[in-house]
């Protein structure tokens, strides 16, 4: 049996080896093509978080931003024009390379790391993190949020997007995640296996469980794909002061 943090390496080992072939999946090309009714099905469900999350962030407008697990980078082009200052952090070079051509912005800083040894270099206005809280351990889940908490200012929110289990959003070779254990099978283009851990959470389940981090949390579910929200530390101390709007938006 691989003790979990072999389970850790072998997920970074395979983003890291996925790197050139990631976006497949976001835009359902190849193995990740479902027919066009299930494509179009994703496609909507997309519009509807990129849109929640545009809003948030016009509403609240954060200035600073930490960006857990930015892969690619197919969130952090709709993040870098809307926030001052963004840090990015992946444990895959490979990953932040093709994020870093991507995105091509002056305000956005890289950090190579691993998340799971990671101490948050500043207080940040927001912490986004998009399909990275399903490969948190639920061992790691509170101290996970522990270091989200510390990485937040005062006033500050988490914005969480992730995958909502339908069998048709992994790639058609991909076996069934085991739901229990909350890990699943991974294959690359090449044939290549991995073993990582995917939790899929059910949205009024994953508020509590992130409550019980000291967090209120709001989550929905898209129609069929997503979940997404925000978190807010509990403690009212912390809670966000959203800034006067100077017009309607
Ligand atoms: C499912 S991808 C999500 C990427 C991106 N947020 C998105 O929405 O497309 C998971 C990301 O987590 C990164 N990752 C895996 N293990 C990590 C770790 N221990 N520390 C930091 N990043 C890690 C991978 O390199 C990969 O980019």
């Amino acid at each position: 049996m691989p003790t979990e943090r072999e389970i850790l390496d072998h997920q970074i080992a395979y983003y890291r080896a996925r790197a050139g072939e990631y976006d497949a999946w976001w835009f359902r090309q190849g193995r990740y093509d479902r027919g066009e009714a299930n494509n179009a099905a994703w496609r909507a469900d997309i519009a509807v978080v990129e849109r929640s999350l545009a809003d948030v962030l016009a509403r609240r407008r954060p200035a600073t931003l930490l960006e857990l697990a930015c892969g690619t980078g197919l969130f952090t082009r709709h993040l870098a024009p809307r926030v001052g200052a963004l840090t990015a952090v992946d444990a895959s070079s490979e990953v932040i390379a093709i994020n870093r051509a991507r995105v091509g912005a002056t305000n956005v800083d890289y950090v190579e790391a691993d998340l799971f040894a990671f101490d948050p270099p500043a207080r940040y206005d927001c912490v986004f993190m998009s399909f990275w809280l399903s490969h948190v351990p639920r061992s790691r889940f509170d101290a996970f949020w522990t270091m989200v908490r510390r990485a937040l200012a005062p006033g500050g929110f988490a914005w969480i997007i992730d995958s909502a289990h339908d069998p048709t959003s992994r790639a058609v070779d991909h076996p069934r995640p085991d739901a229990q254990a909350g890990m699943a099978t991974r294959r690359l283009d090449d044939g290549r296996e991995f073993r990582i851990v995917k939790l899929f959470y059910e949205a009024p389940e994953l508020e509590a469980r992130i409550a019980k981090c000291g967090f209120n949390a709001s989550i929905a579910r898209t129609t069929r794909y997503f979940l997404h929200g925000e978190a807010r530390p509990s403690n009212a101390a912390d809670a966000p002061a959203e800034p006067q709007s100077a017009s309607s938006e």
